[in-house]
């Protein structure tokens, strides 16, 4: 069984009551710090759990193997996904936090492990902000899983070479087939966390109350 020792982590309570939990999976190469700074910025009350992913390329960090940029091992995949959500489910015995009530945000290799979360452990969370985010299972049909009362933020740009514009429209399509409730939002640039992008998370977020 995964317990909250099984990967590096930081955890920060919640600053409001009642709020909820932020789940912040990293890009290839960053640490569970990165993304600590959007946390706070997408969603300033909620409680921050920040893992660091296990798989080491050359140094870098990653939640999954790939065997080259953009092709993906999907069995490690499917199997790391299934060990992350484990982490997940643990945390929040550990943390005492509400299971009903975690939101995952994250980019690139961190944003696809996100969608990865949704639709291989459709039950583990309630929404999703994922910055540069593709159909993670690649060239397989995802399960006719029900994600309806899920919310999610698909942030992608139409000029990003890693992540490219169709691969992210085919995960909004997946999600939506199974009845999340997806804001795709497409800014012109590249590879990245786009500053008119995370505003318009942090609106999505507001107004989606979680
Ligand atoms: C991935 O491997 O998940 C994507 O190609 C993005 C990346 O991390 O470079």
């Amino acid at each position: 069984m995964t317990t909250t020792d099984d990967f590096v982590h930081v955890f920060t309570p919640a600053a409001e009551p009642d709020a909820p939990t932020l789940l912040l999976l990293h890009g290839t190469g960053a640490d569970e710090n990165d993304l600590l700074p959007l946390g706070r910025a997408l969603a300033p009350g909620a409680a921050l759990l920040s893992p660091r992913g296990k798989v080491d390329e050359n140094g870098m960090n990653r939640w999954f193997r790939r065997l080259r940029e953009g092709v993906f091992d999907v069995e490690d995949l499917i199997t790391r996904t299934a060990e992350l959500a484990g982490f997940v489910t643990a945390a929040t015995r550990a943390y005492d936090l509400d299971p009903g009530r975690i939101v995952v945000s994250g980019f690139s290799n961190g944003a696809n492990t996100g969608a990865a979360l949704l639709l291989l452990h459709p039950r583990l969370l309630c929404g999703a902000a994922l910055f540069a985010a593709g159909a993670p299972l690649q060239g397989r049909e995802p399960d006719p899983v029900d994600l309806s009362g899920t919310r999610v933020f698909l942030g992608s740009g139409v000029s990003d070479p890693v992540t490219t514009i169709d691969q992210a429209r085919l995960l909004a399509s997946q999600l939506e087939d199974r009845g999340a409730r997806v804001e795709e939002h497409e800014h012109p640039g590249g590879h990245q966390v786009a500053p008119e992008t995370l505003d318009q998370a942090r609106a999505w977020f507001e107004r989606s109350r979680f």
